[in-house]
């Protein structure tokens, strides 16, 4: 990491509006990310203990629209409403996180906010709407900033700001600023990468990665037991992570190598090797615990079995929890919904499955 990297902090003391306070609405819509290699394990403030590797999704999406009025009084306002209801806890969460921002956007404690949010995906599918809910507030705020004091004009500075906000958020979210492939960490495959921000990979990747299929398999819609801010800490203790960060190092360049060549089978090997590891992670942590149901190994075992008897190169990956992403090319997605449709609802929870893909990134409300 180069030093001026290093220093980025963002830190502008003259982002303050000096005359009229200005009101306004501004508003993003943002997608999730599912990780191919894992960011597990980090430390202060929100820096990975090894870069990852995601695509972003098409259809998982939050929007978020921020109205905002001059400050009525001297202790910022927030009022949060998800799905159009208030939303107490969200709103001291954000509030929380605008204040942890406050020297990088100081004309945030000019403000009152009320936040209007809601997420296109089910509360609680496993689908990661901290990824997606942190990205759209830090393109807002970004594009708040551009807005009203003329900076951020060219979009690399814009999409890197926003990235590096969206990291003290909610270290995935760096990711989901952008579409298609992403890359968040240092790593020596990527000469541009930092562990500051995402950068867009997608554009060295062969085409059949453009367009990528992810079904989201709901084995379990329950609230996660253990929180990935607990799950990163436990890291600290675990025996295996030095390991862990080693191999996650190689994944990248590996996996960008064979996503380059179009290379299906190295690209299964890798991805399933990370999702299986993060999950052992876990089982090797103290306090260990388990994420995954019966029905996620059932799914699982189908998959190997279908793949060895079609040649169908559908793989599948899992993120801190028990629902099963499945990945495949677009070219095979008839045979693999039938698949689904006809073997694999008897493992899903009622809300049965989300068909999503790979994305092109966030969109201005
Ligand atoms: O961004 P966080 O702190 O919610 O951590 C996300 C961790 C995983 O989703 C398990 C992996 C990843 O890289 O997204």
């Amino acid at each position: 990491m180069s030093s001026a990297i290093n220093e980025l902090t963002y830190r502008d003391k003259k982002l303050i509006f000096s005359d009229t306070v200005p009101s306004g609405k501004i508003g993003w819509q943002s997608p999730s990310n599912i990780a191919l290699v894992k960011y597990w394990g980090k430390m202060p403030v929100q820096v990975p203990r090894n870069p990852s590797l995601s695509f972003t999704l098409s259809k998982s999406n939050t929007k978020t629209r921020i109205e905002y009025t001059s400050a009525s009084g001297r202790d910022m306002k927030v009022d949060f409403y998800l799905n159009d209801q208030p939303n107490p806890e969200f709103g001291l969460k954000t509030k929380a996180f605008f204040e942890s921002i406050s020297d990088i956007f100081p004309f945030i404690r000019q403000l009152d906010f009320k936040i209007y949010s809601e997420n296109t995906f089910p509360h609680s599918a496993g689908i990661a709407s901290s990824a997606s809910g942190m990205s759209a507030l830090a393109l807002t705020l970004c594009d708040l900033e551009r807005t009203h004091f003329g900076n951020l004009t060219e979009d690399a500075d814009f999409y890197r700001k926003a990235s590096y906000v969206a990291r003290l958020g909610s270290g995935s979210a760096c990711r989901s600023v952008y579409g298609g492939l992403v890359d968040w960490g240092k790593s020596k495959v990527l000469a541009n990468s930092s562990d500051l921000y995402g950068i867009p990979v997608g554009d060295q990747v062969n085409e059949v990665f453009l367009t990528y299929q992810d079904t989201v398999l709901l084995v379990n819609a329950e609230q996660k037991k253990v929180s990935s801010r607990a799950g990163h800490s436990l890291m600290n203790n675990n025996p295996f992570a030095p390991e862990r960060f080693q191999q996650a190092q190689r994944h990248i360049g590996e996996l960008l190598e064979a996503m380059k060549a179009g290379d299906l089978e190295t690209f299964i090997k890798i991805t399933e090797s990370e999702a299986l590891t993060l999950h052992a992670m876990m089982m090797t942590s103290q306090p260990y615990y388990l994420l995954m149901k019966a029905n996620t190994l059932q799914i699982i075992e189908r998959i190997f079995a279908f793949r060895d008897e079609t040649n169908i190169p559908v793989s599948f990956t899992l993120d801190a929890g028990p629902n099963v992403h499945l990945l495949y090319p677009f070219s095979e997605k008839e045979k693999v919904m039938q698949w689904i449709k006809s073997e694999l609802r008897e493992f899903l929870s009622p809300l049965g499955f989300i068909d999503d893909e790979v994305g092109k990134g966030p969109v201005k409300l």
